[in-house]
């Protein structure tokens, strides 16, 4: 009896505060405000947005012009956070997700250097549609948004690039290739792309545009660099990903980046926003700033005189939303100033509020959505974690091989596991990850086929001391065979950090001849990096019969790195960048 009364008022607080759960606008259970044209499913678009942004004050509408947009309650438009991340599986890098016991974690991908070297559009499309299914499942749940600032397609021109990891290579055309069918599997509603609607399952965002290519090399960081291009390089390198993804990938959004072109913060560049992004190549969604580069702009290289002329020159410029909160700080001030017309705010809103309806956000019920009934069962399925598993195996790379490879585990019975990313398990994820549905460890994956003996050799990948290499050249002393998992992790390359060198860091290659000599059997060298690395060494090392270059592998890694050295698995042929 007591439960019954207790149900009763729990479902009446809920039917009288809709908006303590609340993750759409045009709530039917508020009838005063689902009755306003623009929650009206039969009309347009641009009708139903036309009547929204004509309801706003200037005041409400500089407040949804920043990532985290305030919302207008008395219209029935609820808070909501525009930076969501899915690089290679749902992220909480951005605000727009957590994780909690009722999701704790979700499929996470190889970086995606890696998935890049399988060359398999399919497993690209594939991966982008288990992303945002899993993504719809989160956000079902309040725990994720709808509005994904992923993939990254860059160029990675320069091989010490700390945020080469995030991309799909050197090569304009994988770059591109990779770009439209990660967004389509993000964005399509249906399977195969046979969507003939313009409905977005997520929204999905190709960043950061353009010609973006350093973080901080020696003090030269992308907050004040200005990238010198020509005419010529623009359109066969830096552009020709971003064409692709809004021409052919028909992504709903766009990220201008920190650094200058030609002199011109992108974000400030009315000729690229404006005239290519969405003139020439007609986006058909929003083009959001990177994190504060409205405020960077104006605060690192002064390139106006006030934050009123600031953000004037980007929403002239065709920027409609902001990472960050300048926007909403002086767009206000800006338009009573005249430095910036209310029509220019009006069209940016609009460009943010068409992919929100294109996303059913303002449809109401979002149990009635076609993805509305996925929820927590629907994350880190079996068939999600293989998919993972197979993108690692597929875009691991065969470097050398005198015939060695792969090891029988009928012969080979003990083996010596060494390195600082033998047990890698964070380190396997990446930037840009969240967090996983479990680990498999190198160390966790070879066990499963040998008897293992495991020593790091170094305290980590700076490898500074040798204290642990003599231990590990006796553990290899008396194996069977020996395995060396060294590399790279984000204390080395990283978001701010690129790389001034191609070498092993610290004594890492010591370790690597030491337990080479030390070891009877054969040696294999796996290397664990995003960005190339010179082992040119190892060539004269007789003992050293195989080198694997395996990314950063994501969840299931050292499955995937087991299966390739134990024969289960083929590995492939080539790294998207030349250096390899
Ligand atoms: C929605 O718009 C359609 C088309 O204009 C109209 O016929 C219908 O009455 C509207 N519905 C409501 C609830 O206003
Ligand atoms: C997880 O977060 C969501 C959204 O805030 C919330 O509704 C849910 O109750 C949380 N789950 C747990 C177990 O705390
Ligand atoms: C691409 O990946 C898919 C999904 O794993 C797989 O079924 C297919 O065989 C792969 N294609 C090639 C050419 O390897
Ligand atoms: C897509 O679907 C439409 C309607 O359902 C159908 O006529 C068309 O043949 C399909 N196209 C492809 C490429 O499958
Ligand atoms: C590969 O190298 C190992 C170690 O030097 C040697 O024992 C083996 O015979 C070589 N295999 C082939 C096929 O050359
Ligand atoms: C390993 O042993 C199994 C069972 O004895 C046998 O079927 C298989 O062919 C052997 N594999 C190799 C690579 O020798
Ligand atoms: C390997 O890493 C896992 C996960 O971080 C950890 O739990 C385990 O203790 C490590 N194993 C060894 C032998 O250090
Ligand atoms: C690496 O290990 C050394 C020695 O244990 C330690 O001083 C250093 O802080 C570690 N570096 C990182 C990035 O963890
Ligand atoms: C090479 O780069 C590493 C970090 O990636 C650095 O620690 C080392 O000092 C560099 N070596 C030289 C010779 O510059
Ligand atoms: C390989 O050995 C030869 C002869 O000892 C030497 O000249 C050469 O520099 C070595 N190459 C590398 C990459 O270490």
């Amino acid at each position: 009896m007591k439960k019954h009364v207790v149900l009763a008022l729990c479902l009446l607080v809920l039917l009288m505060n809709p908006d303590s759960t609340q993750q759409y606008a045009c709530d039917k259970r508020t009838s005063k405000t689902s009755e306003f044209p623009f929650c009206n499913t039969s009309l347009p678009y641009d009708v139903r947005v036309k009547d929204l942004v004509g309801r706003l004050t200037l005041q409400e509408k500089v407040q949804q012009l920043v990532n985290k947009a305030t919302g207008v309650s008395r219209l029935g438009v609820p808070g909501y956070e525009w930076w969501s991340e899915a690089l290679h599986g749902v992220s909480n890098t951005g605000p727009g997700v957590i994780f909690n016991a009722t999701v704790p974690g979700a499929t996470s991908f190889p970086a995606v250097i890696l998935s890049a070297a399988t060359f398999n559009m399919s497993l690209w499309y594939e991966m982008g549609r288990v992303v945002s299914t899993e993504a719809r499942a989160m956000y079902n749940v309040g725990q994720a948004g709808l509005t994904y600032w992923s993939p990254n397609v860059n160029v990675f021109r320069d091989p010490r690039w700390g945020r080469g990891q995030e991309t799909p290579g050197e090569d304009p055309l994988v770059v591109s290739r990779y770009a439209v069918n990660y967004v389509r599997g993000l964005q399509e509603m249906e399977k195969d792309g046979n969507s003939s609607s313009d409905k977005l399952k997520v929204s999905s965002c190709c960043k950061h545009y353009t010609a973006y290519d350093v973080d901080n090399w020696k003090g030269i960081d992308r907050f004040h660099f200005d990238a010198k291009v020509t005419l010529q390089d623009m359109e066969d390198t830096y552009q020709s990903p971003f064409k692709s993804c809004v021409v052919e990938g028909h992504v709903s959004s766009v990220m201008c980046s920190y650094n200058r072109v030609n002199g011109v913060p992108t974000c400030a560049d009315a000729d690229l926003l404006k005239g290519v992004v969405r003139g020439q190549w007609g986006l058909d969604g929003y083009i959001v700033s990177d994190c504060d580069s409205v405020e960077v702009f104006y605060n690192s290289i002064h390139y106006t005189a006030t934050p009123e002329d600031a953000v004037a020159v980007a929403l002239k410029a065709g920027l409609d939303m902001n990472c960050g909160t300048y926007l909403g700080k002086y767009t206000e001030n800006s338009v009573k100033l005249g430095t910036v017309e209310e029509s220019v705010v009006d069209q940016a809103l609009t460009n943010n509020y068409i992919v929100l309806m294109r996303l059913g956000y303002f449809d109401g019920d979002q149990t009635q959505h076609p993805f509305g009934k996925l929820g927590p069962a629907d994350v880190c399925t079996d068939g999600n974690q293989k998919l993972a598993l197979e993108a690692a195996k597929q875009g691991i790379v065969l470097l050398e091989n005198n015939g060695t490879l792969p090891l029988s585990p009928n012969t080979t019975k003990t083996i010596a596991v060494i390195g600082p990313n033998a047990n890698a398990s964070q380190v396997m994820l990446s930037n840009y990850a969240g967090i996983p549905c479990g680990y498999i460890t190198p160390l966790q994956g070879l066990k499963k086929y040998a008897s293992v003996t495991y020593q790091p050799g170094c305290a980590n990948v700076s490898c500074s001391d040798e204290s642990l290499i003599d231990s590990a050249a006796k553990a290899a002393s008396t194996a069977d065979a020996t395995i060396l998992i060294v590399g790279l992790d984000q204390s080395i390359e990283a978001e701010g950090l690129d790389r001034v060198n191609l070498t092993l860091p610290g004594l890492q290659e010591k370790l690597v001849m030491q337990v080479a000599n030390a070891t009877p059997g054969p040696t294999i060298l796996v290397i664990m990096s995003a960005g190339p690395v010179d082992v040119s060494f190892a060539k004269n090392v007789s003992k050293i019969v195989g080198i694997l270059w395996v990314g950063y592998p994501g969840q299931s890694g050292g499955e995937a790195i087991a299966q390739v050295i134990f024969g289960h698995y083929n590995p492939g042929c080539c790294y998207s960048s030349a250096l390899l």
